[in-house]
């Protein structure tokens, strides 16, 4: 297991904080699931990444890090103005910002036009739309590549019925699309993890 030996542990904190502090600001991933991503990045040399949904930048900054190492690169989508520039701040300050490319948009509108193939597809923003965006999420990834989705155990504790059945019915499209395998996580509030087929 790395120790996430390239990860600025203290700004993560520092981060972390600006959570709670921020309006708009919706919960980050859990740190263990940072630690998992870190590893998993590191472990398999990914070298891009789409990640949708950046918020302030906390799971950005794990991830840019391990890419960092692995001399790759992220595109990170948020739609929110005020977040995006907070979090281009935060990539900026973690030195991450060669490693890290942003975009302020829907990534509804956004993913249809990119063109290049990412190994990794992080999946963490509305729940509503996880679902509207797993085709073109899928198209995006080479093939052996893998998306993650976060919070895809809330079915079983959120309070919302809209959340809840979001997240029921990706996890069972995923579970039944033929050119993925996956598989569900219990860190923090569980992360789907799926693997597109070679062939
Ligand atoms: C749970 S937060 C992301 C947390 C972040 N990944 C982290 O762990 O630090 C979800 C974010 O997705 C953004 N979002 C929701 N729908 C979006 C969309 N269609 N396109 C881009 N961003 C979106 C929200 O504005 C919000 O900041």
């Amino acid at each position: 297991m790395n120790k996430g030996r390239s990860l600025p542990n203290d700004y993560l904190e520092i981060v972390s904080k600006q959570y709670n502090k921020t309006k708009h600001a919706l919960p980050h991933i859990e740190k263990e699931i940072g630690f998992f991503i870190y590893d998993y990045i590191l472990t398999k040399k990914i070298k891009s990444i789409l990640e949708i949904g950046t918020c302030l930048g906390y799971s950005t900054i794990f991830m840019g890090s391990a890419i960092k190492e692995n001399n790759g690169k992220i595109l990170t989508i948020e739609k929110n103005e005020d977040l995006f520039w907070k979090a281009k701040s935060n990539i900026k300050k973690a030195n991450l910002s060669k490693n890290v490319d942003m975009l302020c948009a829907d990534a509804c509108e956004v993913l249809p036009n990119l063109t290049k193939k990412y190994d990794l597809v992080f999946q963490d923003s509305q729940k509503s739309l996880y679902l509207e965006m797993l085709e073109v999420s899928i198209n995006l990834l080479k093939k052996g590549g893998t998306l993650i989705a976060d919070d895809t155990l809330l079915y079983l504790t959120n309070p919302y019925k809209n959340i809840k059945r979001s997240i029921y019915d990706y996890n069972r499209v995923v579970f039944s699309n033929p050119m993925l395998d996956s598989t569900i996580i219990p860190l923090g509030d569980g992360i789907t993890v799926s693997i597109k087929k070679e062939g």
